[in-house]
């Protein structure tokens, strides 16, 4: 079984999506094994997106994700990094087909309601990053 981060981004929790995307995603199978509200800071920002430090929208990416309380999730199941970047869709929502969480609800590619981890390496280090006590087999 496979564990990934979710980020319920500032945007979202801002319009009152959280139980719609929460549902979408346990709907499908996957499981909550971690969850909190939280406003994170600069320093937490610039860690979880250290990969984007030299693209030009990296001070926008971290303005905005620090703007307000996002919801961070551990979320498990049989391939759950491929299956849940299926159920949020492309980056950018104009993209996104309908039926996807970005392709429903998206139209920025700034505020783009969520984050999933791309690779079941990156879901390790982001989920150490935002839930350091968490066992996979607890
Ligand atoms: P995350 O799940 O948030 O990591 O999105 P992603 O994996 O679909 O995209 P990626 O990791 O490539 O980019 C991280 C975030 O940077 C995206 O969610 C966007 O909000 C933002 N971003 C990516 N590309 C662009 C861009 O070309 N322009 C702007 N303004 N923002 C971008
Ligand atoms: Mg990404």
């Amino acid at each position: 079984v496979e564990h990934t981060l979710l980020l319920i981004k500032p945007d979202a929790v801002r319009r009152g999506l959280v139980g719609e995307i929460l549902s979408r995603v346990e709907r499908k199978g996957l499981r909550i094994r971690a969850l909190e509200l939280r406003t994170i800071d600069d320093d937490l920002a610039r860690r979880h997106y250290a990969e984007h430090a030299a693209k030009p929208f990296f001070a926008d990416l971290v303005a905005f994700i620090t703007s307000g309380p996002l919801v961070a999730a551990v979320i498990e199941g049989p391939r759950a990094v491929e299956t849940l970047r299926t159920l949020m869709g492309s980056t950018d929502p104009v993209a996104a087909p309908p039926g996807t969480i970005r392709g429903d609800f998206g139209l920025l590619v700034t505020e783009n309601l969520v984050h999933g981890s791309d690779s079941v390496t990156s879901a390790a280090r982001e989920i150490a990053l935002f839930f350091p006590h968490f066992a996979a087999d607890a």
